[in-house]
């Protein structure tokens, strides 16, 4: 069985200086500190209560019920059997991980060509943005008797995704009639918000209309794509099974206590150390490989909305052992690397110049394929091109790059594939869960929540008339209005 592979050499000192690099003492320095953090996750994810209760419970995922896999897969088999299209609709964790399976899991070009998607529907990625002309382009052109809707949303309460199902209702319904709800699954909270009370009352009408499946208790948003993710998996065709199965490997290897077996904790201890220590606050991360792209947009939110916190955290333990961690208000420590995902070797046209020259503030993470599924070699060249072969030149631009990044002097580090599969992804994906509870741990934060959020969302409710806004929320907005003075716009 292959596996994924953390190759660190180029974050150390030996490799690109004491500057840029971690030295041995520093990362032995780090012992204790993965030593506590292994302690406090194992005694979370021990209880029940603790993981639903502060939000680990994703970590119950690979592991997870085999006959409702099974319901799942038979309901996308049922939807790809029947319809042309499907719109999926959701933002952040009930979208990212969705469209990144689908782009390294399914054939390139997937929605252009019957053939590249085996027959299966094209899938429109909607509700993850307001912009009013792509919902619409989408509304005129579909045929909507060809068209399923998933509408996937935790809270059921996310603006993005409420205003978008509401337009797609009214478009199904219109054109439809009566039996439209057939035609929708909602993925949403077992009990609360008003997109379960939604399916409530039509199913209570209709057993058919409006289906659901659960997102599950203690599984927050960017941590949910082994929950929210799988009818998507079942609709384009990925192997759920293979996925679930190989994120479960990687939770064994990322459950030794010790940090030189455990590659989560290890990325964890020395992308900690180069933030702390040696001031690299931003986070390169660039597959190469165009079918991770989207994986790199899903990391880049799982990082920055987990880690990037304005409060430490303040754990209270209750007598049973279980926590509850709250938000330090007189502990400000505004933390978190900054992540930026790019691709090579696109971007090697664009941010590697700055990735090498501008500020030394940086780690890259490539994740390098070894094997692709397909290869071609370039003819009629008659230079050094002649007879190479795609999956070739990639790779040597691969380690052009980690060359010329440890050249100077800028750490980096690189995730290896041995080739885009279902069970790696899976590995993948849960690797990087796993080493941000670790960061989130190091960094003394909670890595669950996401109260940096609620800011704009208050102001959008204030302006919109939403009508159960706190009234000192209103209050702050009345007193603090943004100001815009005409001389300081040209
Ligand atoms: O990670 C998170 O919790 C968020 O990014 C959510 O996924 C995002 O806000 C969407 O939330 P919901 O699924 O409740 O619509």
């Amino acid at each position: 069985m292959k596996h994924l592979r953390f190759d660190f050499n180029n974050m150390f000192s030996h490799s690109v200086g004491a500057s840029g690099g971690v030295t041995d003492s520093e990362l032995s320095s780090m012992r204790g500190q993965i030593a506590k953090a292994h302690k406090h996750i194992t005694h979370i994810l021990k209880s029940e209560e603790n993981r639903i209760g502060l939000g680990l419970e994703w970590t119950a995922l690979p592991r997870q019920d085999s006959r409702q896999i099974q319901r799942i897969q038979e309901l996308g088999d049922e939807i790809a059997g029947s319809y042309e299209n499907v719109i999926s609709l959701g933002i952040g964790g009930s979208y990212l991980g969705l469209k990144a399976a689908q782009e390294a899991l399914c054939n390139p070009y997937y929605n252009d060509f019957l053939q590249a998607r085996n027959g299966r529907p094209r899938i429109f990625f909607e509700g993850n943005n307001m912009d009013p002309d792509t919902l619409s382009v989408l509304i005129k052109n579909l045929n909507p008797k060809k068209t399923f809707v998933v509408v996937i949303s935790k809270s059921g309460e996310t603006t993005e995704t409420k205003a978008a199902f509401a337009v797609i209702e009214k478009w199904l319904k219109e054109n439809i009639g009566d039996k439209y709800g057939r035609q929708i699954v909602a993925i949403t909270d077992p009990k609360s918000g008003t997109l379960r009370k939604k399916v409530e009352s039509e199913q209570s009408l209709d057993g058919l209309d409006f289906r659901s499946l659960p997102v599950l208790k203690g599984v927050g948003g960017r941590f949910s794509e082994f929950n929210v993710g799988l009818l998507h998996m079942a609709i384009v065709g990925v192997n759920i099974r293979e996925v679930l199965d190989g994120a479960a490997s990687m939770l064994r290897r990322c459950s030794a206590p010790s940090l030189t077996k455990n590659p989560a904790y290890m990325y964890a201890a020395l992308q900690t150390i180069l933030y702390r220590k040696k001031g690299k606050c931003i986070s390169v991360i660039m597959p190469f490989s165009e079918r991770l792209k989207s994986t790199a947009d899903w990391y880049v939110q799982l990082l920055a909305e987990s880690l990037g916190k304005k409060y430490g955290r303040r754990i209270r333990v209750g007598s049973n052992g279980v926590e509850r961690w709250e938000n330090d208000t007189e502990k400000i420590v505004n933390v978190g690397r900054t992540p930026i995902a790019a691709r090579g070797t696109n971007d090697l046209h664009s941010i590697q110049q700055n990735n090498i020259e501008g500020e030394d503030n940086k780690t890259v993470t490539f994740i390098k394929v070894e094997k692709f599924n397909e290869d071609i070699e370039v003819a009629g060249t008659g230079d050094f091109l002649e007879g190479r072969f795609y999956s070739e030149l990639i790779s040597v631009a691969e380690e052009a790059t980690e060359w010329a990044l440890t050249m100077e002097g800028r750490p980096s580090c690189t995730i290896i594939m041995p080739e885009i599969s279902a069970f790696l992804w899976g590995e993948l994906l849960f690797f990087f869960e796993m080493a941000t509870a670790i960061e989130g741990e190091l960094l003394d934060v909670n890595a669950f929540d996401q109260p940096g959020v609620e800011g704009y969302k208050n102001y959008m409710y204030y302006k919109l008339g939403k009508t159960d806004i706190p009234q000192e929320v209103a209050e702050n907005i009345r007193k603090h209005p943004l100001i815009k003075r005409p001389r300081y716009i040209l």
